[in-house]
């Protein structure tokens, strides 16, 4: 992972001071809680795709910074309105926006956030990109809503499930890999394989996410531990579960999801049935599945720095503890 990202160290610094003149507004709270989210860190996986994708392709610009900021303005931007969707008080190790700010303020900024994104994507002036990062962020917002009519589902399935994770997650992977092989000029089947490749690794993404939520030590992961099953996610780990166990363990299930606050004992009784179905297993099994799908599609790549940059990325995705 450190070797993928030294390939673009430089860009990956620039992205930062990018990102913070970008945030810019005379607006002071504003300034506020996009400098709060911003500087709380978070891994830079999209834009690290998106610059990593343009070298691929061979892309020797000065497009990629800036495009690589705004695919991180609309992921911190989903972020500050999922932490309100979810209740989360916790982001990055640290209290989330919401909690220090209310949901107005977040929701607010959030929106600022997104325009934002539009202005600086129209300033870059290609409809191409425009028309990827676009479809993008509505599909984001297409698929929170989505999983949010599934809050409690426990027919959720996993057909379902991975729908709902493609819109609200993998799409915007798959789009930062998309943009930057539209920067570098790929050819259609190069540009078509960057963007399957940050597809299923997007899914794979969230496929950890998931299961994180489940088993990730809390001070590593930055987010609470089993907020998903209080807040009645029915995810992988879960929906693997629910198909294996039997009825009395279903009812049981089923009255601590709708339940609003869960005691120890609830996660606890949950998590254990979990881990007898093997539900952790499975979906990193899936996990794995996924990452080795998307390495497939980089074989349209010959051998190049790039190209090893992000098979270490997608091995890392599988690998990773927060
Ligand atoms: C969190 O994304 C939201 C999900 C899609 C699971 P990241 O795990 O990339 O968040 P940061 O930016 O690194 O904090
Ligand atoms: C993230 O899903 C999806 C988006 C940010 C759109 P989660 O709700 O699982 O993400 P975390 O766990 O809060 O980061
Ligand atoms: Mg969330
Ligand atoms: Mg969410
Ligand atoms: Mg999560």
């Amino acid at each position: 992972m450190e070797a993928a990202l030294a390939l673009i160290g430089e860009d990956l610094k620039n992205v930062e001071l990018q990102f913070k003149k970008d945030l810019q507004s005379n607006v002071p709270l504003i300034r506020k809680v996009a400098e709060y989210v911003v500087s709380s860190g978070g891994k830079r996986i999209r834009p690290a795709l998106l610059l990593l994708a343009a070298n691929l392709c061979g892309y020797r610009g000065e497009r990629h910074v800036p495009l690589a900021s705004v695919v991180e303005f609309i992921h911190t931007a989903t972020l500050l309105h999922d932490d309100v969707v979810d209740n989360a008080n916790l982001r990055r190790g640290i209290a989330s926006a919401n909690t220090l700010w209310g949901n107005e303020a977040s929701v607010l900024v959030g929106d600022f956030l997104f325009s934002k994104s539009f202005s600086l994507m129209v300033a870059d002036g290609d409809l191409r990109v425009l028309g990827v990062l676009s479809n993008a962020t509505t599909l984001i917002a297409e698929g929170e809503v989505l999983q949010l009519v599934s809050t409690s589902d426990l027919d959720m399935t996993e057909e379902r499930y991975v729908e709902v994770v493609r819109c609200k997650t993998a799409i915007l992977l798959s789009a930062a890999c998309h943009a930057g092989a539209i920067i570098g000029g790929a050819a259609p089947d190069q540009e078509a394989a960057l963007r399957d490749f940050g597809m299923d690794l997007g899914i794979a993404f969230q496929l950890m996410d998931d299961t994180l939520d489940y088993v990730a030590n809390e001070d590593e992961f930055g987010k609470s531990i089993g907020h998903d099953l209080e807040e009645g996610k029915i995810t992988l780990p879960l929906i693997h579960t629910l198909q294996r166990c039997t009825p009395s363990e279903r009812n049981l299930i089923g009255d601590i999801v709708a339940k609003d606050i869960l005691a120890a004992e609830d996660f606890h009784a949950v998590f254990d049935l979990v881990h007898t179905y093997g539900g952790i297993d499975y979906a990193m099994g899936k996990a794995r599945e996924y990452i080795e799908q998307a390495k497939t599609h980089l074989h349209a790549f010959a051998a190049s720095p790039g190209k090893t940059a992000l098979q270490s990325l997608a091995d890392y995705v599988v690998t990773r503890a927060k």
